[in-house]
């Protein structure tokens, strides 16, 4: 391992990814290659805490990767790989789940949201402690993650700082690195709630392979706020503030300075423009997705793999030496 610092990163390949996960996720992982050693991992153990489909899930894990390939990760200068095939995710998962409350697990968002939609399996409530692992075995300094993210941050940095000083320093205590703007994407049919891949309705959320008739449509379709006027006012213009926060990351311009050009213009053309810096922005990535063939895809995996199980076995040797293991 060099001394430069690390990041890692983990997406769930459970439904295509959208504009949500580019401006607070994706974008992140790409700028900070430059800067940073970048660890990316398509978790498709966590993808098996919700009800999957066998092929499905096989599908949607070399699916996402290509799409994140596509994005601009650069297997030159990043590591991507299946988390499913680099196991001592799992082995410092257990590690660490000794170190865990259940309670505090219970209390957390995300376990109470999806455990009311039915099925409150171990592998759900576990869930946390399976990516604090991810996060742990690469000892990484910074995880790049939309808002919504930070519980699990939370209990990441908690269990690390616990370990440590039950068992000895080993884990560095990892940062949370969210954009300013599109830390949370609002549904387009919804500006009161997240983007989201589960969301039942397709015209919530621009999926990265939406065409430019597709995204024109459901930009267009996007729920806006009373009156005309476009204006940057997340408690009166959830719906416009969200439009607006798209619009600046994709045509990289400030948000003062688009609402000077579109305060007065109107909803319609405003959209119209919303619409074409979308489509513009996503179309390198939809081209480089579909120039790649599945065999790019799987050597990338297959190498990054490799690399990945010898790095988190440096970790493994200190943690079990650590905790008594060896
Ligand atoms: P998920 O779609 O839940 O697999 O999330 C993958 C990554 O995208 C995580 O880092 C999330 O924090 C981020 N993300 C997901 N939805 C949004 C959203 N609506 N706005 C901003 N970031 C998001
Ligand atoms: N829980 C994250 C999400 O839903 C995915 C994830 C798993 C992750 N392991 C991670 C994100 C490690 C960052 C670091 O988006």
């Amino acid at each position: 391992m060099t001394d430069q610092k690390r990041v890692f990163s983990g997406m769930q390949p459970t439904g295509d990814p959208h504009v949500g996960n580019v401006i607070g996720a994706l974008s992140n992982w790409v700028r900070m290659q430059d800067e940073y050693d970048t660890i990316y991992c398509v978790v498709d153990l966590h993808a098996m805490t919700a009800p999957y489909d066998p092929a499905n899930l096989r599908r949607e894990r070399a699916d996402l990767a290509k799409m994140i390939l596509a994005a601009g990760v650069d297997p030159e200068r990043s590591l991507l790989y299946y988390q499913s095939e680099v196991p001592q995710h799992v082995e410092l998962a257990w590690i660490l789940s000794t170190l865990t409350g259940v309670g505090h697990l219970e209390r957390m968002t995300q376990f109470k949201e999806k455990a009311d939609m039915g099925g409150q399996t171990l592998g759900l409530l576990a869930y946390p402690v399976l990516q604090a692992a991810d996060i742990l075995i690469h000892r990484v300094h910074a995880v790049p993650v939309g808002n919504d993210q930070a519980q699990h941050l939370e209990l990441t940095r908690d269990l690390a700082e616990r370990f440590n000083s039950r068992f000895g320093h080993v884990f560095p205590i990892p940062e949370r690195i969210t954009p300013e703007i599109g830390a949370r994407v609002m549904s387009l049919a919804d500006p009161t709630s997240k983007m989201s891949k589960s969301d039942p309705s397709l015209k919530s959320r621009i999926l990265l392979t939406d065409s430019t008739d597709q995204i024109m449509k459901k930009v267009k379709s996007a729920v806006t706020d009373t009156g005309t006027e476009v204006a940057f006012d997340w408690e009166d213009k959830p719906g416009i503030s969200n439009l607006l926060e798209i619009f600046s990351f994709f045509s990289d311009r400030s948000i003062d300075d688009l609402v000077s050009e579109y305060g007065a213009s109107g909803y319609g053309a405003f959209k119209v423009a919303v619409g074409e810096a979308v489509a513009e922005g996503l179309k390198p990535i939809r081209d480089a997705y579909e120039g790649m063939s599945d065999a790019e895809v799987g050597e990338v995996m297959a190498s990054s793999a490799t690399r990945a199980r010898e790095m988190a076995d440096g970790t493994m040797t200190f943690v079990r030496e650590s905790v008594g293991l060896a």
